[in-house]
């Protein structure tokens, strides 16, 4: 199975994320860390604790992390996901507590306990965490296997005309992972956008039958709403989970290599996520864009996820 650190501002997508993670055998699943972005850090740890309790995530350490952008003000997305950042279903208590770690020094303290080449960071917020990882401990970059993050597009934004919510709200921060050296998958819009919940999928996530099944289309049907609302979508798109996805099986979320640079200083255009795809990639490219999703194999990822989660 493949280690991952999963790095989530929970959040209706992220939440599926964090079950995709825990439900897949492809995936071991070392930590859980979280950053302020869908909301503010309090509430967005305290959907990801809710989330693993009603999966039954045991024995996973979770870590709160940043509370802001490097440098910007925070920015919240109530738009999409209401004011607890996980509106829709009714959340249980957490029945455990995030430990008394930062999770910057979380991320550090995994990817230095394991053995070189073996973690992989899934970053499905903003940056900030893992800039700041990589800044603290520089060591860590050539340790970590590689970066599959959640952000960005080659082509448009959703927060902006040009730029990705998760880059755009910290764009300094992103600026670093993507620049830092390290291998860094950018699974963005232009494949997340293809990870439609249409009304089949509903169906297959409903026939599953159990509490957290029944939990992930009440979040949906929350999703569809908003995403009908703020961007004029029919089906919401489920950003978050595809980049567990390509960790689980990189032929449902292909990739091509291409550079890869993050804009930070423009008046229109903070945040975008400037991909070159003129020609073919420079030789040892280590940065590479998901560009094409098989819908019904992804969706099949999410409902075994879901299936082998069971009633916990
Ligand atoms: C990203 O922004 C957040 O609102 C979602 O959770 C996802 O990570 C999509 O732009
Ligand atoms: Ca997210």
């Amino acid at each position: 199975a493949e280690k991952i650190i999963l790095d989530c501002d929970p959040g209706h997508d992220d939440a599926i994320a964090l079950l995709l993670a825990h439900g897949d055998p492809g995936i071991e699943l070392l930590a859980v860390t979280t950053v302020a972005g869908n909301q503010t850090l309090p509430k967005v740890t305290r959907n990801a604790l809710s989330v693993a309790t009603l999966a039954g995530i045991t024995g996973v350490p979770f870590a709160a992390g940043a509370d802001r952008p490097l440098l910007r003000a925070a920015a919240v997305a109530a738009d999409i996901h209401g004011d607890t950042g996980l509106d829709g279903p009714e959340l249980p208590e957490p029945a455990f507590d995030v430990v008394d770690t930062h999770a910057v020094d979380l991320i550090i303290d995994t990817v230095l306990a394991h053995e070189p080449g073996t973690v992989t960071l899934v970053p499905t917020g903003a940056l900030t965490n893992i800039a700041l990882a990589a800044r603290r401990a520089p060591e860590i970059v050539e340790r970590v296997r590689r970066v599959v993050l959640m952000g960005g597009a080659v082509h448009g934004g959703n927060l902006t005309p040009a730029a990705e919510f998760n880059i755009a709200i910290d764009p300094e921060a992103a600026e670093i992972v993507f620049g830092a050296g390290w291998e860094v998958v950018m699974v963005g819009l232009d494949l997340t956008h293809q990870a439609l919940a249409t009304p089949e999928v509903r169906r297959a996530i409903r026939a599953v039958g159990t509490g957290p099944a029944r939990f992930v289309d009440e979040l949906l049907e929350f999703f569809e709403h908003s995403y009908r609302a703020a961007q004029g979508f029919d089906a919401p798109p489920v950003h978050d989970p595809c980049a567990v996805a390509h960790v689980i099986d990189p032929t449902v979320v292909r990739t091509v290599p291409a550079p890869i640079v993050v804009e930070t200083a423009g008046r229109y255009t903070a945040g975008m996520t400037v991909t070159d795809l003129r020609g073919p990639a420079p030789q040892g490219c280590r940065t590479h864009a998901a560009l094409e999703l098989d819908h019904g194999r992804f969706w099949d990822l999410v409902t075994g996820a879901l299936a082998r989660i069971g009633e916990p």
